[in-house]
């Protein structure tokens, strides 16, 4: 707790708080409501990092539209700090799975593009743009063109362009999904790095038991039909976190028993290695 509040007065400015109240959200198609997200509670504190976690349409990707503002509430409050969540800002920065990098733009024009948006004058935009890039460890490749990068590498950029311009909060939808698992594991590490530093609030997807584990405050688990919150844990482990310690296997696999609704998996499968990026079922590939 007390690590939280130094996090919230770090130099990289606030970080805000959502407080979600008895949401649910329907989608109207062809003339048929489909209820995607049925009264979700959920308290996330300023600087927290909060993992959600389901099958494959459990409402994941429409709760972060609606913190984002880019969906509204069918019923329920959704608050970002003080403010209801309402027309999409570049207040809350958002990384999706896709790199949604601009081709025309360098890497570091990329990380300008928010700064611009929101009139950074241009020395000062130049030198964040630059500090972020450091950041993410891509300084040295500031000049290149998004096609001369690797998935990894223009997902770092994406990191560092959403962090630029000093979001209150980051909602980052299944950012690693499309890397290799590699690549995964190293900007995993980056990025608790990088959340440590910058003390941002983080809603993060993932479709990934050992991803959630890894980065986690909290790992918020989702159930379908209709979306809902199934159970919230606490992970409470020291970090950096050692994904081979008994500690992180044991909550692992408690994470995947409540995901799939079993007893413990590792006591299902003896031969299962320790440290396995467990992807949920109904995942897509
Ligand atoms: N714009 C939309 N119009 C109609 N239905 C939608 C819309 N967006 C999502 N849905 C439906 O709402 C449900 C939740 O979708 P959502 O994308 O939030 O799930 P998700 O948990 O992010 O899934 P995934 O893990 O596959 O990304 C799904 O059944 C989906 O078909
Ligand atoms: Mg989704």
């Amino acid at each position: 707790m007390v690590a939280r509040k130094q996090k919230a007065r770090s130099r990289h400015g606030q970080a805000e708080g959502v407080s979600i109240r008895e949401l649910s959200v329907d989608y109207d198609t062809e003339g048929k409501t489909f209820r995607a997200l049925s009264q979700v509670d959920l308290e996330i504190e300023p600087s927290e990092f909060v993992c959600l976690l389901g099958p494959s349409g459990c409402g994941k990707t429409t709760l972060l539209n609606v913190i984002s503002g880019f969906v509204a509430p069918t019923t329920g409050t959704v608050r970002v700090g003080d403010e209801p969540a309402r027309s999409p800002t570049l207040a809350r920065g958002v990384v999706f799975q896709e790199y949604a990098l601009f081709p025309w733009r360098t890497a570091l024009r990329n990380v300008e593009f928010g700064m611009e948006v929101t009139g950074t004058p241009k020395p000062e935009r130049h030198e964040r743009a630059m500090e972020f890039l450091a950041l993410v460890r891509l300084d040295t490749f500031a000049h290149a063109y998004p096609h001369e990068l690797s998935g990894g590498m223009k997902q770092r950029v994406a990191i560092a362009r959403a962090l630029a311009y000093d979001p209150p909060l980051l909602l980052m939808d299944e950012p690693f999904g499309a890397l290799d698992a590699f690549t995964r594991d190293e900007l995993q590490q980056l990025l608790s790095d990088i959340w440590q530093k910058t003390g941002k609030t983080v809603v993060y997807v993932t479709h990934n038991i050992s991803e959630a584990v890894f980065l986690a405050d909290r790992v918020v688990v989702f159930e379908g039909n209709p979306g809902r919150i199934k159970d919230v844990l606490e992970v409470g482990l020291e970090r950096p976190r050692n994904v081979f310690g008994t500690d992180f296997t044991e909550l692992e696999s408690r994470v995947t028993g409540l995901v799939h609704d079993a007893p413990d998996r590792q006591q299902q499968q003896p031969g299962r290695p320790a440290h396995t990026r467990t992807p949920v079922e109904g995942a897509q590939p």
